[in-house]
């Protein structure tokens, strides 16, 4: 069955209640290159070996499938899982967004017009607001909405029956997801980070679809340095692809990975400014440490959301950084890393 992604000229009643952002050039490319069979799906195997199993019982029950959630940083597949999801049940999917649905009539617009077993993606689900989010609750849960009719004392509630139906939230920041929103989800997945090789066979598949050819060892090159991100690798992939023209070469070489990441000022470790930004100003400006998350960002002027979801997760994964209660240190790698020689209280703290 089609993929239904409902654009922002599409209305339900009066206001746009979901919306599509329309994307950028390099975005549709990204999109366009979007995994679009199970098996195109490289990685991930726990998560991908539990949707199944849920999947196949769902399919076999001939019941919709469990509310899922999924969480991990961005780009690592939430979006194109749901799409995979919904291909492998064989039922529409509709995309909205937490900051999308800004009132309880928008959910119930939204829920009503559903057909049975469809699957709902609802991104970014940590941002509903809370009038939302309890409107959702019943619907998850009995699959029904609870409407309230009026104002003051002759105010009733009225319960509104909804086809059975699938939530899939995703979330770069399941910390911040309430504990009753979470528990109504039967399948709670964590994407991580990519292993190289995977990320090579992301690239090798794009590489393919995009018509260019990539050497062994670029392809490599171009995994190390994705941030274990398939959608950072497919970027990487379309910006060495432009250099290999411009320089007019067929083949997308290792030379050209190089000069491609040196241009987007992305390091050997895969950093780019922002993340250097990070560590630099941790070791320049508090001595590597301990610095509280409000500090860090007011010092970086990004938002807690971007430094502990965005920035964060990769520094860590790297070993490059730490949380620890008292708050974030820069281990003696990043220091190496960026050529610096690490002071001695950050070395005596490693021991
Ligand atoms: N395991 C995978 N195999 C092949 N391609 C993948 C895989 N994971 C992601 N991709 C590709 O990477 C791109 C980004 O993935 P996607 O948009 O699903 O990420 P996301 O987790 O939803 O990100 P965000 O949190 O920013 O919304 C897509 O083009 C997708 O096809
Ligand atoms: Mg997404």
């Amino acid at each position: 069955m089609p993929i239904k992604t409902v654009s922002k000229s599409q209305k339900v009643g009066k206001e746009d209640i979901l919306f599509q952002t329309t994307p950028p050039e390099e975005e549709r490319i990204i999109t366009s290159l979007r995994a679009s069979t199970w098996d195109e799906f490289y990685g991930q195997p726990a998560a991908k070996k539990s949707l199944a199993i849920a999947i196949q019982a769902a399919k076999k029950r001939k019941e919709p499938l469990e509310h899922i959630l999924l969480y991990g940083p961005p780009g690592l597949g939430k979006t194109t899982l749901a799409h995979l999801i919904g291909h492998e049940m064989s039922v529409n999917v509709r995309i909205t967004s937490g900051p999308a649905i800004e009132r309880a009539g928008d959910l119930a617009a939204i829920l009503t017009n559903l057909a049975p077993n469809d699957i709902l993606f609802i991104d970014e689900i940590h941002r509903l607001n809370k009038v939302v989010e309890e409107t959702l609750y019943p619907a998850m849960e009995d699959f029904a909405l609870d409407i309230v009719i009026g104002k003051g004392p002759s105010a009733r509630t009225l319960r509104l029956d909804l086809p059975p139906v699938t939530i899939i939230g995703a979330t770069t920041r399941a910390g911040l997801l309430s504990s009753p929103m979470r528990d109504r989800f039967g399948v709670i997945e964590r994407l991580s980070f990519y292993q190289i090789d995977d990320l090579e066979k992301i690239i090798e598949r794009a590489a393919k679809k995009l018509g260019i050819s990539i050497h062994a060892k670029a392809k490599k090159e171009l995994a190390l340095r994705s941030r274990g991100t398939p959608r950072i690798a497919l970027r990487l992939l379309k910006r060495s692809r432009d250099v290999a023209e411009i320089a007019e070469q067929k083949e997308i070489t290792d030379d050209i990975i190089v000069q491609a990441l040196t241009l987007l000022g992305i390091d050997s470790a895969g950093l780019d400014t922002s993340d250097r930004r990070l560590l630099t100003t941790v070791i320049e400006k508090y001595n590597g440490g301990p610095i509280g998350i409000e500090t860090l960002a007011a010092a970086l002027s990004e938002d807690i959301d971007t430094v502990e979801g965005i920035l964060e997760p990769y520094l860590m994964q790297l070993g490059f950084l730490k949380r620890t209660p008292r708050g974030r240190f820069v281990t003696v790698n990043a220091y190496h890393h960026l050529g610096l020689q690490a002071p001695k209280r950050i070395l005596d703290n490693l021991t």
